[in-house]
């Protein structure tokens, strides 16, 4: 569902108008519909329906309080690749044993704490990690719950950034020695093995490369299952895409139901790891264009949001539509939509045909994910407000950084 649309001429979330919460709130600002978020997660569930799962938010892409508890309430798990976003979960009451621990450096105190905390599963990227899980476990007097990552080596034909399945890339156990590392997991006096896990890219709009990854790791599953090893989950990742311009994206149930034939007449619980596809779109990013800037090569509109807000754009130079809050009736120009940071880099949009005068409101689209996550304080600029709409109300879910947080860690020198 799209929770953003005009009514009377004026851009809604909701049942509110963009240009009150702008009042209301500020910019730039980050605006985030729960109907949106609840939607996308009962079409997960709808499409898992009679099957054993467990869908894990992957935190990373969005990890405000507010969102964790929208979909913790909805019966999500989580994702989680720190001690970070471990304790973030843990403060919004989820349910440890919906927690799986991913990433290729976890600290032996994120060990311990996801340990003590009691999660599901550790997703292990390494013999070496493995090897430190089981010291760690042992210190504690635990055993710790394991999946080895595996890494498949297909091609998720996404960016390259976002790409993670190829056997060039730094994640996962290489295939090839996946088994041996199973068999050794199996014989350690601290871990447990539970599951498989895989994860190929992110931002993909087809899912073949999803089915191709299966059909391995279902090789794998078979072949430990000769060893004597029986999982019990097998872990698909995220990585399903959103449509940012004009992509057709398929349809959540499209995407699961090759993966769920694979996996019919099999003893295995399904566990996802969505991020973006669970945020991506019920989110945008509120600016105001401070000023314009014609001139003979190109017309730069300069908006009060900047690449320390959304770095997608200058990062992996990606298309984020960028729609007026009350569009005008003038002709359009060509507009370069940038902010106030320092470097050329930093762009929204390229080439956008806007009707814009100063003081204009400007929604940036497709900003729920890895937007506010991946924004810094480049240029002393606080962190943007957000805010959460739910129906008639616009609820502040954290407030705009001050400028005196910002160097509140630091001194002078004695
Ligand atoms: N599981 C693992 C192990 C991951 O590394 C990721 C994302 C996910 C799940 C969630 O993937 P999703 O469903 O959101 O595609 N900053 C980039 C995206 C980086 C994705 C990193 N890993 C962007 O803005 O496009």
């Amino acid at each position: 569902m799209n929770p953003f649309a005009y009514h009377d001429g004026v851009l809604h979330g909701e049942a509110l108008s963009l240009a009150d919460v702008a009042a209301e709130f500020g910019t730039p600002c980050w605006v985030y519909s729960r109907a949106a978020l609840e939607s996308a997660l009962a079409e997960f569930h709808a499409a898992l329906h009679g099957v054993d799962a467990l869908v894990c938010y992957a935190v990373k892409a969005n990890s405000n309080l507010a969102v964790l508890d929208v979909l913790a309430r909805r019966a999500a798990g989580f994702d989680i690749v720190s001690g970070g976003e471990l304790q973030r979960v843990l403060a919004v009451g989820a349910q440890p044993d919906r927690i799986v621990f991913s990433g290729v450096g976890k600290t032996a105190d994120e060990m311990a704490a996801a340990l003590t905390a009691g999660i599901l599963c550790f997703n292990v990227e390494s013999a070496a990690e493995l090897e430190r899980l089981d010291t760690v476990a042992g210190h504690l007097g635990k055993t710790a719950p394991v999946s080895l990552r595996v890494n498949p080596d297909v091609d998720a034909r996404t960016h390259p950034y976002i790409s993670t399945g190829l056997k060039e890339n730094k994640f996962g156990v290489a295939y090839a020695e996946a088994r041996q590392l199973y068999r050794q997991a199996d014989r350690l006096a601290n871990v447990s093995v539970h599951g498989i896990d895989c994860h190929i890219g992110s931002q993909l709009l087809d899912p073949a490369p999803f089915a191709e990854a299966l059909d391995k790791v279902l090789l794998l599953v078979d072949q430990l299952a000769t060893d004597g090893i029986a999982l019990q989950h097998v872990d698909l990742g995220g990585g399903l895409g959103i449509r940012y311009r004009d992509e057709s994206e398929p349809s959540i149930a499209d995407y699961l139901q090759p993966l769920l034939a694979r996996l019919a007449g099999r003893k295995l619980r399904v566990l996802l790891e969505p991020g973006r596809r669970l945020v991506g779109n019920a989110g945008l990013l509120l600016t105001r264009v401070e000023y314009l800037k014609p001139g003979a090569a190109k017309n730069f509109a300069i908006v009060d949001a900047a690449m320390n807000d959304l770095a997608r754009p200058a990062l992996y130079g990606s298309w984020h539509d960028i729609v007026p809050v009350t569009p005008r009736a003038e002709a359009t120009a060509i507009w370069e939509i940038v902010g106030p940071v320092c470097e050329s880099g930093d762009f929204l949009g390229h080439q956008r045909a806007l009707a814009l005068a100063p003081g204009d409101l400007l929604a940036v689209l497709s900003a729920g994910a890895y937007g506010m996550a991946m924004s810094s304080n480049y240029n002393s600029r606080p962190r943007a407000a957000e805010v959460m709409l739910d129906g008639a109300q616009a609820h502040l879910v954290r407030r705009r950084e001050t400028i005196g947080e910002l160097y509140a860690g630091e001194q002078h020198l004695p």
